[in-house]
Protein backbone atom coordinates (compact mmCIF):
# COMPACT_ATOMS: atom_id res chain seq x y z
CA UNK A 1 0.00 0.00 0.00
CA UNK A 2 1.27 3.56 -0.63
CA UNK A 3 2.11 5.70 1.85
CA UNK A 4 2.91 9.39 2.78
CA UNK A 5 6.09 9.91 3.99
CA UNK A 6 5.93 13.41 4.46
CA UNK A 7 5.55 16.72 2.75
CA UNK A 8 7.69 19.83 1.48
CA UNK A 9 6.70 23.95 1.17
CA UNK A 10 8.84 25.90 -0.70
CA UNK A 11 8.43 29.14 -2.74
CA UNK A 12 9.20 28.82 -6.45
CA UNK A 13 10.70 32.03 -7.52
CA UNK A 14 12.41 32.25 -10.56
CA UNK A 15 15.11 33.46 -8.70
CA UNK A 16 15.90 29.92 -7.46
CA UNK A 17 16.12 28.34 -10.81
CA UNK A 18 18.94 31.26 -11.98
CA UNK A 19 21.13 30.88 -8.91
CA UNK A 20 21.65 26.88 -9.44
CA UNK A 21 21.32 27.48 -13.52
CA UNK A 22 24.51 30.35 -12.52
CA UNK A 23 26.11 28.16 -10.25
CA UNK A 24 25.94 31.02 -7.14
CA UNK A 25 26.42 28.64 -4.75
CA UNK A 26 29.67 30.44 -3.62
CA UNK A 27 28.36 34.17 -4.19
CA UNK A 28 27.40 35.70 -0.57
CA UNK A 29 24.31 36.98 -2.30
CA UNK A 30 22.64 33.58 -3.29
CA UNK A 31 24.48 31.73 -1.02
CA UNK A 32 21.67 31.55 1.40
CA UNK A 33 18.98 29.62 -1.10
CA UNK A 34 21.60 26.82 -1.53
CA UNK A 35 21.90 26.45 2.63
CA UNK A 36 17.73 26.09 2.63
CA UNK A 37 18.01 23.29 -0.05
CA UNK A 38 20.31 21.49 1.62
CA UNK A 39 18.45 19.92 4.04
CA UNK A 40 15.86 18.80 1.77
CA UNK A 41 18.41 17.45 -0.45
CA UNK A 42 19.48 15.48 2.27
CA UNK A 43 16.05 14.56 3.40
CA UNK A 44 15.07 13.51 0.35
CA UNK A 45 18.09 11.04 -0.28
CA UNK A 46 17.41 9.76 3.23
CA UNK A 47 13.95 9.24 2.73
CA UNK A 48 14.11 8.28 -0.73
CA UNK A 49 10.25 7.93 -1.54
CA UNK A 50 9.39 6.28 -5.18
CA UNK A 51 6.66 9.04 -6.28
CA UNK A 52 6.40 12.50 -5.84
CA UNK A 53 3.06 14.50 -5.86
CA UNK A 54 3.98 17.79 -7.08
CA UNK A 55 1.45 20.93 -6.62
CA UNK A 56 2.21 23.93 -8.27
CA UNK A 57 0.62 26.43 -10.51
CA UNK A 58 1.47 27.59 -14.29
CA UNK A 59 2.00 30.47 -14.88
CA UNK A 60 0.45 31.08 -17.55
CA UNK A 61 2.87 29.16 -19.93
CA UNK A 62 1.93 25.83 -20.68
CA UNK A 63 -2.11 26.90 -19.98
CA UNK A 64 -3.33 29.56 -21.73
CA UNK A 65 -6.67 31.79 -20.73
CA UNK A 66 -8.61 29.72 -24.02
CA UNK A 67 -9.05 27.10 -21.45
CA UNK A 68 -7.88 27.72 -17.44
CA UNK A 69 -9.08 24.99 -15.31
CA UNK A 70 -9.21 25.65 -11.11
CA UNK A 71 -7.07 21.45 -10.26
CA UNK A 72 -5.12 20.18 -13.27
CA UNK A 73 -3.31 16.10 -12.81
CA UNK A 74 -0.77 15.16 -15.15
CA UNK A 75 -0.85 11.48 -16.06
CA UNK A 76 1.89 11.42 -19.32
CA UNK A 77 4.67 9.49 -19.02
CA UNK A 78 7.14 12.42 -19.13
CA UNK A 79 6.94 16.34 -19.12
CA UNK A 80 9.52 18.22 -20.58
CA UNK A 81 10.86 21.96 -19.38
CA UNK A 82 8.68 24.64 -20.54
CA UNK A 83 10.17 27.60 -22.84
CA UNK A 84 9.04 30.53 -20.38
CA UNK A 85 10.95 32.54 -23.14
CA UNK A 86 14.39 32.90 -24.24
CA UNK A 87 14.34 28.77 -24.70
CA UNK A 88 13.99 26.21 -21.88
CA UNK A 89 16.52 25.47 -19.06
CA UNK A 90 18.59 23.10 -19.67
CA UNK A 91 17.18 20.14 -17.39
CA UNK A 92 15.97 16.66 -18.67
CA UNK A 93 12.38 16.07 -18.77
CA UNK A 94 11.30 14.93 -15.37
CA UNK A 95 9.21 11.43 -15.90
CA UNK A 96 5.73 11.14 -14.69
CA UNK A 97 4.48 7.87 -12.80
CA UNK A 98 0.82 7.19 -15.41
CA UNK A 99 -0.47 4.29 -12.84
CA UNK A 100 -0.17 6.57 -9.61
CA UNK A 101 -1.73 9.50 -11.34
CA UNK A 102 -4.59 7.60 -12.70
CA UNK A 103 -5.10 6.32 -9.48
CA UNK A 104 -5.03 9.63 -7.98
CA UNK A 105 -7.05 11.01 -10.37
CA UNK A 106 -9.84 8.58 -10.59
CA UNK A 107 -10.32 8.48 -6.53
CA UNK A 108 -10.37 12.50 -6.13
CA UNK A 109 -13.29 12.55 -8.76
CA UNK A 110 -14.70 9.87 -6.82
CA UNK A 111 -14.50 12.61 -3.92
CA UNK A 112 -16.07 15.08 -6.27
CA UNK A 113 -12.96 17.12 -7.18
CA UNK A 114 -13.78 17.27 -10.69
CA UNK A 115 -10.40 17.48 -12.29
CA UNK A 116 -8.89 18.34 -15.37
CA UNK A 117 -6.27 16.16 -16.87
CA UNK A 118 -3.28 17.06 -18.94
CA UNK A 119 -0.26 15.04 -21.23
CA UNK A 120 1.87 16.07 -23.19
CA UNK A 121 2.41 19.43 -22.37
CA UNK A 122 5.68 20.78 -20.46
CA UNK A 123 6.06 22.55 -17.09
CA UNK A 124 7.30 25.79 -16.08
CA UNK A 125 9.25 27.35 -13.07
CA UNK A 126 6.31 26.59 -10.54
CA UNK A 127 7.44 23.24 -10.65
CA UNK A 128 11.41 23.13 -11.73
CA UNK A 129 12.72 26.33 -10.04
CA UNK A 130 12.48 24.41 -7.01
CA UNK A 131 12.77 21.16 -7.66
CA UNK A 132 16.16 21.56 -9.47
CA UNK A 133 17.88 22.85 -6.07
CA UNK A 134 16.04 19.88 -4.41
CA UNK A 135 17.97 16.86 -5.95
CA UNK A 136 20.72 16.08 -8.71
CA UNK A 137 19.16 15.52 -11.76
CA UNK A 138 21.84 14.61 -14.57
CA UNK A 139 21.30 12.96 -16.85
CA UNK A 140 17.87 12.14 -14.94
CA UNK A 141 15.63 12.95 -12.63
CA UNK A 142 15.76 10.41 -9.70
CA UNK A 143 11.94 10.49 -8.81
CA UNK A 144 8.93 10.43 -11.08
CA UNK A 145 6.36 13.04 -10.53
CA UNK A 146 2.28 13.54 -10.53
CA UNK A 147 1.95 16.98 -11.05
CA UNK A 148 -1.62 18.82 -9.70
CA UNK A 149 -1.56 22.27 -11.38
CA UNK A 150 -3.43 24.70 -9.60
CA UNK A 151 -5.55 27.27 -11.57
CA UNK A 152 -4.98 30.62 -9.21
CA UNK A 153 -4.08 33.24 -11.86
CA UNK A 154 -8.19 34.47 -13.36
CA UNK A 155 -10.75 34.81 -11.00
CA UNK A 156 -12.55 32.91 -9.56
CA UNK A 157 -9.64 30.59 -8.00
CA UNK A 158 -10.40 27.66 -5.70
CA UNK A 159 -10.46 28.98 -2.12
CA UNK A 160 -7.88 28.37 0.85
CA UNK A 161 -10.81 26.18 2.59
CA UNK A 162 -10.94 23.95 -0.65
CA UNK A 163 -7.13 23.57 -1.14
CA UNK A 164 -6.70 22.02 2.55
CA UNK A 165 -10.05 19.92 1.70
CA UNK A 166 -8.27 18.27 -1.76
CA UNK A 167 -5.15 17.55 0.65
CA UNK A 168 -6.98 15.16 2.65
CA UNK A 169 -8.90 13.95 -0.34
CA UNK A 170 -5.16 13.54 -2.04
CA UNK A 171 -4.21 11.52 0.94
CA UNK A 172 -7.14 8.99 0.59
CA UNK A 173 -6.09 8.83 -2.77
CA UNK A 174 -2.73 7.94 -2.33
CA UNK A 175 -3.16 5.59 0.81
CA UNK A 176 -5.96 3.52 -0.95
CA UNK A 177 -3.28 2.57 -3.80
CA UNK A 178 -3.00 -0.60 -3.83
CA UNK A 179 1.22 -0.83 -4.51
CA UNK A 180 3.63 -0.73 -1.53
CA UNK A 181 5.23 3.48 -2.62
CA UNK A 182 6.76 5.86 -0.51
CA UNK A 183 5.10 9.40 -1.89
CA UNK A 184 6.48 12.59 -0.81
CA UNK A 185 3.77 15.67 -1.64
CA UNK A 186 5.46 18.80 -2.20
CA UNK A 187 3.52 22.20 -2.41
CA UNK A 188 5.41 25.25 -4.16
CA UNK A 189 4.29 28.57 -4.11
CA UNK A 190 4.60 32.18 -2.30
CA UNK A 191 5.71 33.80 -0.10
CA UNK A 192 4.97 37.10 0.16
CA UNK A 193 5.27 39.17 -2.68
CA UNK A 194 3.08 41.12 -5.41
CA UNK A 195 4.65 41.52 -9.14
CA UNK A 196 2.15 43.48 -10.99
CA UNK A 197 0.68 46.95 -10.40
CA UNK A 198 1.65 50.36 -8.10
CA UNK A 199 2.37 47.59 -5.63
CA UNK A 200 4.81 45.10 -6.87
CA UNK A 201 7.76 44.68 -4.55
CA UNK A 202 5.11 44.25 -1.21
CA UNK A 203 6.75 42.19 0.69
CA UNK A 204 5.61 40.82 4.80
CA UNK A 205 8.37 38.70 6.60
CA UNK A 206 6.83 38.89 9.49
CA UNK A 207 3.35 37.63 7.90
CA UNK A 208 5.73 35.10 6.34
CA UNK A 209 7.07 33.79 9.56
CA UNK A 210 3.38 33.97 10.93
CA UNK A 211 2.46 31.64 7.94
CA UNK A 212 4.84 29.42 8.48
CA UNK A 213 3.97 29.09 11.96
CA UNK A 214 0.29 28.44 11.39
CA UNK A 215 0.84 25.90 8.14
CA UNK A 216 2.52 23.69 10.92
CA UNK A 217 0.10 23.91 13.86
CA UNK A 218 -3.24 25.87 12.43
CA UNK A 219 -3.56 25.13 9.14
CA UNK A 220 -7.70 25.38 9.90
CA UNK A 221 -7.23 29.13 10.41
CA UNK A 222 -5.13 29.41 7.29
CA UNK A 223 -8.43 27.42 5.40
CA UNK A 224 -10.51 29.97 6.88
CA UNK A 225 -8.84 33.28 5.20
CA UNK A 226 -9.98 34.92 1.81
CA UNK A 227 -7.87 35.44 -1.18
CA UNK A 228 -8.30 39.10 -0.19
CA UNK A 229 -7.02 38.39 3.16
CA UNK A 230 -3.69 36.55 2.20
CA UNK A 231 -3.46 39.28 -0.64
CA UNK A 232 -3.61 41.66 2.38
CA UNK A 233 -0.97 40.31 4.45
CA UNK A 234 1.36 38.67 1.66
CA UNK A 235 0.72 40.39 -1.83
CA UNK A 236 -1.82 39.27 -4.91
CA UNK A 237 0.51 36.66 -6.26
CA UNK A 238 1.76 35.93 -2.40
CA UNK A 239 -1.82 34.38 -2.07
CA UNK A 240 -0.45 31.24 -4.34
CA UNK A 241 0.40 29.94 -0.77
CA UNK A 242 -2.66 28.31 -0.32
CA UNK A 243 -1.16 25.80 -2.61
CA UNK A 244 0.72 24.37 0.48
CA UNK A 245 -2.68 24.08 2.28
CA UNK A 246 -3.03 20.47 -0.05
CA UNK A 247 0.35 19.29 0.53
CA UNK A 248 -0.45 20.06 4.66
CA UNK A 249 -3.94 18.87 4.35
CA UNK A 250 -2.66 15.62 3.09
CA UNK A 251 -0.61 15.27 6.63
CA UNK A 252 -2.11 14.44 9.66
CA UNK A 253 -2.87 16.84 12.50
CA UNK A 254 0.00 17.17 13.92
CA UNK A 255 3.60 16.68 12.27
CA UNK A 256 7.29 17.50 13.32
CA UNK A 257 9.16 20.06 11.39
CA UNK A 258 12.96 19.35 11.12
CA UNK A 259 13.99 21.81 8.59
CA UNK A 260 12.08 25.40 7.88
CA UNK A 261 13.89 28.58 6.58
CA UNK A 262 13.39 31.62 5.17
CA UNK A 263 15.43 34.07 3.03
CA UNK A 264 14.28 37.55 0.85
CA UNK A 265 16.56 38.22 -1.80
CA UNK A 266 14.61 40.18 -3.93
CA UNK A 267 10.83 39.90 -4.68
CA UNK A 268 9.17 36.68 -3.23
CA UNK A 269 10.12 35.66 0.62
CA UNK A 270 11.61 31.95 -0.28
CA UNK A 271 10.13 29.86 2.55
CA UNK A 272 11.30 26.51 2.94
CA UNK A 273 9.96 23.90 5.40
CA UNK A 274 10.06 20.28 5.65
CA UNK A 275 7.04 18.45 7.67
CA UNK A 276 7.19 14.71 8.89
CA UNK A 277 4.15 12.90 9.70
CA UNK A 278 6.08 10.13 11.69
CA UNK A 279 5.06 6.81 11.56
CA UNK A 280 1.05 6.65 11.47
CA UNK A 281 -0.71 3.48 10.90
CA UNK A 282 -2.73 3.18 7.78
CA UNK A 283 -6.48 2.44 7.98
CA UNK A 284 -6.81 -0.24 5.88
CA UNK A 285 -10.58 -0.66 5.88
CA UNK A 286 -10.50 3.49 4.79
CA UNK A 287 -8.54 2.45 2.03
CA UNK A 288 -10.49 -0.28 0.66
CA UNK A 289 -13.64 1.51 0.60
CA UNK A 290 -12.10 4.12 -1.12
CA UNK A 291 -11.11 1.61 -3.59
CA UNK A 292 -14.64 0.25 -3.87
CA UNK A 293 -15.78 3.83 -3.85
CA UNK A 294 -13.69 4.61 -6.96
CA UNK A 295 -14.69 1.53 -8.98
CA UNK A 296 -18.36 1.92 -8.37
CA UNK A 297 -19.12 4.49 -11.09
CA UNK A 298 -17.82 2.10 -14.04
CA UNK A 299 -18.85 -1.54 -12.39
CA UNK A 300 -20.72 -3.59 -14.73
CA UNK A 301 -19.69 -1.44 -17.72
CA UNK A 302 -17.44 -4.53 -18.55
CA UNK A 303 -19.70 -7.04 -18.97
CA UNK A 304 -20.87 -4.38 -22.41
CA UNK A 305 -19.22 -5.56 -24.89
CA UNK A 306 -18.37 -3.90 -28.16
CA UNK A 307 -17.84 -1.31 -25.32
CA UNK A 308 -14.49 0.57 -24.66
CA UNK A 309 -14.73 3.00 -22.10
CA UNK A 310 -12.17 6.01 -23.07
CA UNK A 311 -10.34 5.60 -19.41
CA UNK A 312 -6.94 7.52 -18.71
CA UNK A 313 -5.28 4.50 -19.97
CA UNK A 314 -6.50 4.46 -23.26
CA UNK A 315 -5.82 8.14 -23.50
CA UNK A 316 -2.19 8.10 -22.59
CA UNK A 317 -2.02 5.03 -25.24
CA UNK A 318 -3.38 6.38 -28.02
CA UNK A 319 -2.49 10.10 -27.34
CA UNK A 320 -0.17 10.02 -30.24
CA UNK A 321 -2.55 9.18 -32.75
CA UNK A 322 -6.06 10.35 -30.90
CA UNK A 323 -3.57 13.99 -32.01
CA UNK A 324 -3.12 12.97 -35.21
CA UNK A 325 -6.50 12.76 -36.37
CA UNK A 326 -7.62 15.90 -33.81
CA UNK A 327 -5.35 17.93 -35.78
CA UNK A 328 -7.24 17.43 -39.07
CA UNK A 329 -9.83 19.89 -37.82
CA UNK A 330 -6.60 22.89 -38.95
CA UNK A 331 -6.85 23.42 -42.46
CA UNK A 332 -3.16 22.92 -43.33
CA UNK A 333 -2.90 19.39 -41.39
CA UNK A 334 -5.97 17.93 -43.28
CA UNK A 335 -4.28 19.40 -46.56
CA UNK A 336 -1.02 18.31 -45.86
CA UNK A 337 -2.88 14.36 -45.14
CA UNK A 338 -5.23 14.72 -48.30
CA UNK A 339 -1.68 15.21 -50.40
CA UNK A 340 0.48 13.17 -48.82
CA UNK A 341 -0.50 11.28 -46.30
CA UNK A 342 2.54 9.34 -45.88
CA UNK A 343 4.74 12.12 -45.13
CA UNK A 344 1.87 13.62 -42.91
CA UNK A 345 2.22 9.91 -40.74
CA UNK A 346 6.01 10.80 -40.57
CA UNK A 347 5.51 14.11 -39.14
CA UNK A 348 3.73 12.85 -36.73
CA UNK A 349 6.18 9.83 -35.96
CA UNK A 350 3.00 7.65 -35.42
CA UNK A 351 4.50 4.16 -34.89
CA UNK A 352 4.21 1.25 -38.12
CA UNK A 353 1.00 -0.03 -36.35
CA UNK A 354 -0.72 3.50 -36.12
CA UNK A 355 -0.08 4.26 -39.59
CA UNK A 356 -1.50 0.91 -40.40
CA UNK A 357 -4.58 1.39 -38.90
CA UNK A 358 -4.98 4.74 -40.35
CA UNK A 359 -4.14 3.34 -44.34
CA UNK A 360 -6.49 0.83 -44.23
CA UNK A 361 -9.58 2.64 -42.84
CA UNK A 362 -9.60 -0.04 -39.97
CA UNK A 363 -12.19 1.88 -38.13
CA UNK A 364 -12.95 -1.00 -35.31
CA UNK A 365 -9.12 -1.28 -34.87
CA UNK A 366 -8.62 2.39 -34.53
CA UNK A 367 -11.25 2.02 -31.54
CA UNK A 368 -9.59 -1.06 -30.18
CA UNK A 369 -6.30 0.65 -30.19
CA UNK A 370 -7.17 3.81 -28.16
CA UNK A 371 -8.85 6.16 -30.33
CA UNK A 372 -11.70 7.84 -29.57
CA UNK A 373 -14.27 7.48 -31.79
CA UNK A 374 -15.00 11.49 -32.18
CA UNK A 375 -11.50 11.48 -33.99
CA UNK A 376 -13.14 8.68 -36.52
CA UNK A 377 -15.36 11.25 -37.21
CA UNK A 378 -12.99 13.69 -37.89
CA UNK A 379 -11.24 11.40 -40.22
CA UNK A 380 -14.54 10.39 -42.32
CA UNK A 381 -15.30 13.98 -42.96
CA UNK A 382 -11.67 14.34 -44.50
CA UNK A 383 -11.77 11.30 -46.67
CA UNK A 384 -15.47 11.53 -47.47
CA UNK A 385 -16.91 8.68 -45.46
CA UNK A 386 -20.15 9.37 -43.70
CA UNK A 387 -20.90 8.53 -39.84
CA UNK A 388 -23.12 5.86 -40.91
CA UNK A 389 -20.40 3.92 -43.16
CA UNK A 390 -17.79 3.99 -39.88
CA UNK A 391 -20.85 2.83 -37.52
CA UNK A 392 -21.43 -0.30 -40.26
CA UNK A 393 -17.62 -0.96 -40.38
CA UNK A 394 -17.41 -1.08 -36.58
CA UNK A 395 -20.16 -3.55 -36.17
CA UNK A 396 -18.62 -5.73 -38.95
CA UNK A 397 -21.95 -4.91 -41.14
CA UNK A 398 -22.18 -4.03 -44.64
CA UNK A 399 -23.78 -0.20 -45.07
CA UNK A 400 -27.04 -1.20 -46.31
CA UNK A 401 -27.77 -4.11 -43.46
CA UNK A 402 -26.94 -1.27 -41.01
CA UNK A 403 -28.76 1.46 -42.18
CA UNK A 404 -31.85 -1.69 -42.36
CA UNK A 405 -31.60 -1.37 -38.33
CA UNK A 406 -32.12 2.79 -38.62
CA UNK A 407 -35.66 3.73 -38.81
CA UNK A 408 -34.80 6.23 -41.69
CA UNK A 409 -32.71 3.90 -43.47
CA UNK A 410 -31.69 6.56 -45.63
CA UNK A 411 -30.49 8.90 -43.45
CA UNK A 412 -26.20 9.64 -43.89
CA UNK A 413 -24.45 12.35 -42.23
CA UNK A 414 -20.81 13.12 -41.04
CA UNK A 415 -19.36 16.48 -39.19
CA UNK A 416 -17.80 17.85 -43.29
CA UNK A 417 -18.28 21.23 -43.13
CA UNK A 418 -18.30 23.95 -46.03
CA UNK A 419 -15.11 23.31 -47.24
CA UNK A 420 -14.82 19.51 -47.57
CA UNK A 421 -13.97 18.00 -50.70
CA UNK A 422 -17.85 16.41 -52.14
CA UNK A 423 -19.03 13.64 -49.83
CA UNK A 424 -19.68 10.79 -52.68
CA UNK A 425 -22.42 9.02 -50.45
CA UNK A 426 -23.86 12.69 -50.36
CA UNK A 427 -24.83 12.59 -54.27
CA UNK A 428 -27.99 11.00 -55.93
CA UNK A 429 -27.31 8.14 -57.21
CA UNK A 430 -23.65 7.08 -55.64
CA UNK A 431 -25.65 6.61 -51.70
CA UNK A 432 -24.25 2.87 -51.81
CA UNK A 433 -20.57 3.89 -52.70
CA UNK A 434 -18.73 1.31 -50.11
CA UNK A 435 -16.01 3.71 -48.43
CA UNK A 436 -14.55 0.91 -46.60
FE1 LIG B 1 3.82 31.39 -8.74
Amino acid sequence: MARIIGGIGTAHTPTIGFAFDKDKREDPVWKPIFELFAPVQQWLRDKAPDAIVYICNDHVTSFFFDHYSPFTLGFGESFAVADEGGGPRGLPPVSGHPKLAQHIGASLVADEFDLSFFQGRPLDHGLFSPMSMMMPHQPRWPIPIVPLLIGNLQLPIPSARRCLKLGHALRRAIESYPEDLKVAVISTGGLSHQVHGERAGFNNPEWDKEFLDLIEKDPERLASMTAAEYATLGGWEGAEVIMWLIMRGALPASVRVPHRGYYLPSMTGIGVAIFDPGIEAIDQRAAQLQREKIARETAGAEALAGTYPYTLERSLKGYRLNKFLHDLIYPDRRARFVQDPEAAFEAAELTDEERDLVRRRDWRGLIHYGVIFFMLEKLGAVIGVSNLHIYAAMRGQSLEDFQKTRNAPGALYSVAGKDAAPQAWDRPGERAAKAD
